[in-house]
C-alpha cells in the first residue's frame, strides 16, 4: 500500500514497534493484555506479538473478567455498606444482636464489661467504632445550658462505665454531651474479689460490688494528659508542656476536658478503701490528691461519697465531714494551673434520703461552694420487679441476695423524686445548684421527666449495658419526639 511507505515506527510504553505492512495508525493505538493491537476508528487492524485469539476464547475471558469485576465491586459495596451500618449507632444490630451475643459469650458481667471497653478502644483506633453518623444534635433542639456552656444535648454517661478513662472519645462518639470517667482513687486498688457484677436480665438491671477498682489517679492523669497532648499536636498547638498548656487554657476553643464543642468531661474521684473514714483529714487528702492530679484534664470534678461498696464511704455524706471534704476539693480545683477552673459536683446516694440527710448534704454543698449534685447512685435496696407483680425466675431471686448496689429501671421513680427534692431545697435556700440525674433512666420519656424535675443532664449506665452502643442515640430521638408532643 502506498500509505505504508510513509509510516514511522510506533512507540508503545517506550518500545518501538515496526509499522511496515500496516495501515496507517493515526487515531487510537492501544495495548490489551499480552497482545498489542492497533485500532483504527474502532476496528482492530493487526496484532503482531502473539497470534490472534479465537473469538470464543476472547469472549470467555471477557466474561470472566467481567464476573470478577462484578464480584469485587459487590464485595466492596457489601463491606462498605456493612461498615456504614455497623458503625452507625442507629443500627438495631447493636441492641438486638451484639448485646445478647456478648451476654452469651461472656456469662460473667465483668468480663463482658471489660470486653466492651477493649472493643470500643481498639475499634476507635481503627476508625471502626460506632458513632452518630448524621449528627442529629445539629438541629439544636436538645441544646441546654450547663455551667455556662451550651451543651449539644442533655444526656450523659455515668461514672463506672469507663473506670480508667480508657474510652472517653469512643463514648462521646455515641452521642452524649457529658461523659464521666472514673471513679478513681489516689493509689491503685483492686476492689472486691470476683465475681462482683451480676445481671438481672428480666429486669434489665444489675447488682455490682466492684468496690472502686482503680488503676490510681497517677495512671488516669497520664492517660488524660496524653490525650490532651495528642490533641494539641494534631491541631497545631505544639508539643509537650507548651502544647498541653495552650489547649488547657482554652486556645483551641473547646472545653479543656472533653476537647469537643458542646460536650463536657467529668472525672470522678474517691478515697482509697484503706484510708480510715474516721480520719477526715486523711480522707480529704485522698480526694485532694486526685483533684491535684486530674482536675487539669476535667471540665467537672465529681466527688464520690455514695458508692455502697466501699465500707464507710456513704457515712461521709453527713454534713460535718462532707463540708470539710468538699471545701478541700473546691480549694484544690480552684488552685489548678489553668485559665478556667473545673466545676465541682458531689454524687450522692439515693439511700441517704431522709430530710435530715438531704438537708445536711445541701448545707455542705452550700458551705463549700460546690457547683452541683449528681442524684444518685446504685441503691442498697432491692426494688420490686417490673412490671408490677412480676415474679423473678429462681436464678434471679438468688442473684438478688448478692451484696452490692442495685441499678436499672426500677430506680427511676425514686431518682426523679429525689431530684425534685434537691431542686426545691436549693431553691428554698436561694442558692440554686446544677443537678444531674442518675438512676434508672432508660427512655427519652424518662430523661424528659428527670429534666422536668429539675435536672440539667440525664445520665445513664445500666440502660447502655442492655441497650448497647445505640442507646444514647435512641434516647435522644425519643426525647425529641417527647418534646414535639408538647
Ligand atoms: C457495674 C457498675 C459500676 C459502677 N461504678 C461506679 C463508679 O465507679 N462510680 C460511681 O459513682 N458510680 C458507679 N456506678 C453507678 C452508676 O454510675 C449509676 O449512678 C447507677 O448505676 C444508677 O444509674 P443506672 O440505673 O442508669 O445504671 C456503677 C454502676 C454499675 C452498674
Amino acid at each position: 500500500m502506498a500509505a505504508s511507505s510513509t509510516l514511522r515506527p510506533l512507540r508503545l510504553r517506550g518500545v518501538a514497534f515496526p509499522t511496515s505492512g500496516l495501515v496507517s495508525c493515526q487515531r487510537t493505538c492501544s495495548v490489551r493484555g499480552n497482545n498489542w493491537s492497533l485500532w483504527h476508528s474502532g476496528k482492530r487492524l493487526a496484532s503482531t506479538a502473539t497470534p490472534m485469539t479465537p473469538p470464543a476464547a476472547t469472549a470467555k475471558r471477557t466474561k470472566n473478567a467481567f464476573g470478577k469485576y462484578v464480584f469485587r465491586a459487590s464485595l466492596v459495596l457489601v463491606l462498605l455498606g456493612g461498615y456504614f451500618y455497623v458503625t452507625d449507632t442507629r443500627a438495631s444490630v447493636h441492641r438486638y444482636v451484639i448485646v445478647p451475643l456478648v451476654r452469651w459469650v461472656y456469662p460473667d458481667a465483668e468480663d463482658a464489661h471489660h470486653a466492651g471497653v477493649v472493643a470500643l478502644k481498639e475499634l476507635y483506633k481503627l476508625g471502626l467504632h460506632p458513632r452518630e453518623r448524621d449528627t442529629p444534635d445539629r438541629d439544636g433542639k436538645l441544646e441546654t445550658q450547663v455551667f455556662g456552656y451550651t451543651l449539644s444535648n442533655p444526656i450523659g454517661i455515668s461514672g463506672g462505665l469507663d473506670k480508667h478513662a480508657d474510652i472517653p472519645d469512643p463514648l462521646f462518639a455515641l452521642g452524649p454531651a457529658v461523659v464521666e470517667v472514673g471513679g478513681t482513687t489516689p493509689l491503685p486498688q483492686d476492689g472486691n474479689p470476683k465475681p462482683r457484677v451480676f445481671r438481672l436480665v428480666s429486669q434489665a438491671a444489675m447488682i455490682n460490688r466492684y468496690g472502686l477498682n482503680s488503676k490510681g489517679a497517677d495512671h488516669m492523669a497520664e492517660v488524660l494528659q496524653k490525650r490532651v497532648r495528642d490533641f494539641a499536636f494534631a491541631h497545631g498547638f505544639g508539643e509537650h508542656d507548651a502544647g498541653e498548656q495552650r489547649v488547657l487554657n482554652g486556645e483551641a476553643g473547646v472545653p479543656p476536658g472533653s476537647l469537643l464543642d458542646g460536650k463536657l468531661l467529668a472525672v470522678q474521684v474517691a478515697k482509697n478503701k484503706l484510708t480510715p473514714e474516721s480520719d477526715i483529714a486523711a480522707v480529704t487528702r485522698d480526694y485532694v490528691y486526685c483533684v491535684d492530679r486530674l482536675a487539669p484534664y476535667a471540665d467537672i470534678v465529681v466527688v464520690n461519697v455514695s458508692s455502697p461498696n466501699t465500707p464507710g464511704l456513704r457515712g461521709l455524706q453527713a454534713a460535718g465531714p462532707l463540708t470539710e471534704i468538699l471545701k478541700g476539693v473546691v480549694g484544690a480545683a480552684r488552685g489548678i494551673d489553668r485559665k478556667s477552673k473545673p466545676f465541682v459536683m458531689v454524687k450522692v446516694s439515693p439511700d441517704e434520703d431522709s430530710d435530715e440527710q438531704v438537708d445536711g448534704i445541701c448545707h455542705a454543698v452550700r458551705e463549700s461552694g460546690v457547683d452541683g449534685v449528681i442524684v444518685g447512685n446504685t441503691t442498697n435496696h432491692r426494688p420490686s420487679p417490673l412490671p408490677k407483680g412480676y415474679v423473678l425466675p429462681i436464678k434471679e431471686q438468688q442473684t438478688l441476695t448478692e451484696t452490692g448496689g442495685y441499678s436499672g429501671p426500677q430506680l427511676f421513680e425514686r431518682t426523679v423524686a429525689l431530684v425534685s427534692r434537691y431542686k426545691d431545697k436549693f431553691a428554698a435556700e436561694g442558692s440554686p445548684k446544677t443537678i444531674f440525674a442518675s438512676g434508672g433512666i432508660t427512655t427519652g420519656k424518662q430523661a424528659q421527666a428527670a429534666l422536668d424535675a429539675g435536672a440539667s443532664v440525664a445520665m445513664m449506665y445500666t440502660a447502655i449495658t442492655y441497650g448497647g452502643s445505640g442507646t444514647v442515640t435512641r434516647v435522644k430521638k425519643e426525647l425529641r419526639e417527647e418534646r414535639e408532643k408538647k
